[in-house]
């Protein structure tokens, strides 16, 4: 340790060598001597509010809030003493005897950290009289719900809600003891740009914020041991670390491993931490077939796989051929094995559910390596840097809610400029520039900002890169090829084109509305723009491409992604075969002509249950392994088995195998560890 950046001080007569930029609390919890705490959380500022942290200094009258005091040399602590545990008695029969701490009827007794605080000070009866002020409780949001009769006011809530999500929804309103939580100007959470994100809910100390889903299963400290399980969240490809609480078999809940180190801070989205916990219903438990009398009748697996098998196996046979589908929410074991079996094993097609939307992205992606070698998407983190952020052609409040919290942020911390042309997803509160623009239109728009941002970069670098840019967009720097866009518009697109010029580190978010029907020279454009302001590090463009799926960037970097086109204009092959999906995915179109239809999957919309003539269940992702690739490709994430299938359920690969087997393909890994390693070796990330 340097010797000039430390101090050293006794805290309960032991001594100690510590960071001279440490408060008391920290120093004390680095050497194991515990100070209880309520407005304190590690991953938020501090506060000093609430005042049971105190400790008493160099004997001093005063008793000092630790969490706030730094610590220096020669200090002498003392944490516990008559003194210091009657202070914060007293503190804590306030705070029960303020509001309405019953705990018997509480959501969250067990688990609450004002609860455990009283049963360690030993408080077992108020010596005040409670106040019987009743106050509101919001249960507008589908999730959470905030009762105020709980709520001690520690503030943490309203500090994650900015410093983590980046949001400021959360305050304070009224004073003294009519002081009560607010969102935005008072309004219900489901009126507020509240965007259910949940961190508030993870950090409050108490029964004020509860999760509405499994409120029955959400007291940790109830009944049963829980098992905590550390993973990946699968659903929207930026691969978040999650912490998922188990117990009998039921996920009960799921937290963000919050940190301040992290670009994302360690959050979840509402994705992340709640859908998972919402019951769909309509779980496809068993397997079924379609029986003579047109209808799906329950039956049991030997007999799915038989008829699945032979579909299959007579699809091969005929003209149309036989030709599977598989969802960019599925891992990448799966998406490799189902494509291994039909290419390579049965001479069939394999492609993506959501083709629509990556072939485009694959398209201009190909197009942009064979000019420029090597170039790629850079990864998402680079949002933590990005001093002007470009928005265009998307909706990442939807798909990706948790970039939308670190551009918020971007804007709050750093004063970045945030700037959105077509969709937007950001709060006007948020935004420096918006440029209102439909999407048959965005298109000539971004050949616009293009055009302007050239006029704006000088005089080119003389090296090849720079002269193969100018090459390739030199018709768009003709004036009069462009179509002109209303005065008002093009302002907007002109101020932005010159923002984005004049910033050191700008980056762009394309969304899925700036390419479609195969069409993608919106998308080529955009990347010329990114590519106007130099890379970032591994080749990476200023560019993050948002994808629809938890692992699309699997299935590019596979080439799992188009069909052929007789069959996309036929209608399907003779067998056609899906994996994964649901009620989220289009399928083209191509389900309605398909001779014969097998579905692997957890949830089947009514399109199909009606046209499938087996059905087989599957897992959901967090009740089987696998292997994710995030959204730019650049990071490999691995997804344990958080929760066991359901009875009836088996996992993915196993099915895939035990119908490769009856359909005579051979030398496919046969657990899951070769699955994987021969996966990776196709991802070339062995
Ligand atoms: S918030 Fe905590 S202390 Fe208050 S009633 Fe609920 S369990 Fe008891
Ligand atoms: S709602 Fe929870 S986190 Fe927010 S101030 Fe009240 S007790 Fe603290
Ligand atoms: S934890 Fe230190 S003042 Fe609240």
């Amino acid at each position: 340790m340097d010797q000039k950046a430390t101090v050293r001080l006794t805290i309960d007569n032991k001594e100690i060598t510590v960071a001279q930029n440490m408060t008391i609390l920290e120093a004390a919890r680095e050497n194991g001597i515990r100070i209880p705490t309520l407005c304190h959380h590690p991953a938020l500022s501090n506060w000093g509010g609430c005042r049971i942290c105190v400790v008493e200094v160099d004997k001093a009258p005063r008793l000092v809030a630790s969490c706030v005091m730094p610590v220096r040399e020669g200090m002498e602590v003392v944490t516990s003493n008559e003194r210091i545990l009657e202070s914060r008695r007293t503190i804590l029969e306030f705070l029960f005897a303020e509001r309405n701490h019953y705990c018997m009827f509480c959501a969250q007794s067990g688990d609450c950290e004002l609860q455990s605080l009283a049963y360690e000070l030993g408080m077992d009866h108020l010596t005040v009289p409670p106040s019987f002020k009743e106050f509101p409780i919001d249960a507008t949001n589908p999730y959470m719900a905030l009762d105020h009769n709980r709520c001690i006011l520690c503030g943490r809530c309203v500090r994650a809600c900015k410093e983590l999500a980046g949001n400021s929804v959360l305050n304070y309103q009224n004073r003294g003891a009519r002081t009560l939580i607010c969102k935005d100007l008072n309004d219900l959470t489901e009126d507020s740009s509240c965007d259910s994100s949940g961190v508030c809910l993870q950090v409050c100390p108490t029964g004020a914020m509860y999760q509405r889903l499994r409120p029955h299963q959400a007291v940790l400290g109830k009944r049963g041991p829980v098992r905590v399980v550390q993973t990946r969240c699968a659903v929207c490809g930026l691969l978040c670390q999650g912490q998922y609480s188990v117990r009998d078999g039921n996920l009960m809940r799921i937290d963000g491993l919050l940190s301040t180190q992290r670009p994302d801070r360690g959050q979840l989205c509402r994705k992340g931490r709640f859908e998972p916990l919402v019951n769909k219903g309509g779980r496809i438990l068993e397997p079924m077939v379609r029986g003579k009398d047109h209808e799906l009748h329950p039956t049991t697996w030997e007999d799915a796989l038989e008829r699945l098998a032979a579909g299959m196996m007579q699809g091969r046979q005929r003209k149309a051929g036989l030709l599977g589908l598989v969802s960019a929410d599925c891992s990448c074991e799966e998406i490799w094995l189902f494509k291994e079996m039909l290419e390579e094993g049965m001479g069939g097609h394999a492609g993506l559910l959501e083709r629509e939307a990556l072939l485009p992205i694959q398209g201009a992606l190909k197009e942009m390596e064979r000019t420029f070698l090597g170039l790629r998407e850079c990864s998402w983190v680079h949002l933590s840097e990005a001093d002007f952020i470009l928005l265009v052609g998307g909706h990442p409040e939807e798909s990706h809610p948790l970039l939308v919290s670190m551009i918020r942020r971007a804007s709050m911390e750093r004063g970045a400029w945030v700037a959105s042309m077509g969709g937007s997803g950001v709060s006007s509160a948020f935004r420096t520039l918006h440029a209102e623009i439909a999407s048959h239109e965005l298109a000539e728009a971004v050949r616009f900002l293009l055009a302007r941002a050239l006029e704006g970069s000088g005089s080119f670098n003389p090296i090849t890169r720079w002269r193969r840019i100018l090459s390739e967009v030199e018709p768009i720097r003709s004036k009069d090829s462009l179509k002109e866009l209303p005065l008002q518009l093009r302002e907007v697109v002109e101020q932005i084109a010159s923002g984005f010029m004049n910033s050191l580190h700008p980056l762009i978010v394309a969304g899925p509305e700036l390419s479609g029907k195969g069409e993608y020279s919106a998308l080529q454009h955009v990347m010329f723009l990114a590519l106007l302001k130099g890379l970032l590090p591994q080749n990476g463009l200023r560019l993050i491409l948002l994808k629809p799926g938890g692992n699309p960037a699997c299935a590019l970097r596979l080439n799992c992604l188009g069909i052929p086109e007789e069959s996309e204009a036929r209608g399907a092959g003779a067998c056609l075969l899906l994996l994964g999906g649901g009620q989220n995915h289009g399928l083209g179109g191509v389900v309605p002509r398909a001779d014969f239809l097998g579905v692997i999957g957890s949830h089947v919309p009514e399109e199909l249950l009606n046209k499938a003539h087996v059905i087989l269940p599957r897992p959901l992702w967090l009740e089987q392994e696998g292997s994710y690739l995030s959204l730019d490709g650049h990071e490999m994430g691995h997804v344990s088995e958080v929760l066991s299938p359901p009875p009836g359920v088996r996992r993915s690969w196993e099915t895939l195998l035990a119908l490769a087997g009856r359909t005579g393909v051979r030398a496919l890994p046969s657990t899951m560890e070769s699955l994987r390693a021969r996966t990776m070796a196709a991802m070339n990330l062995s």
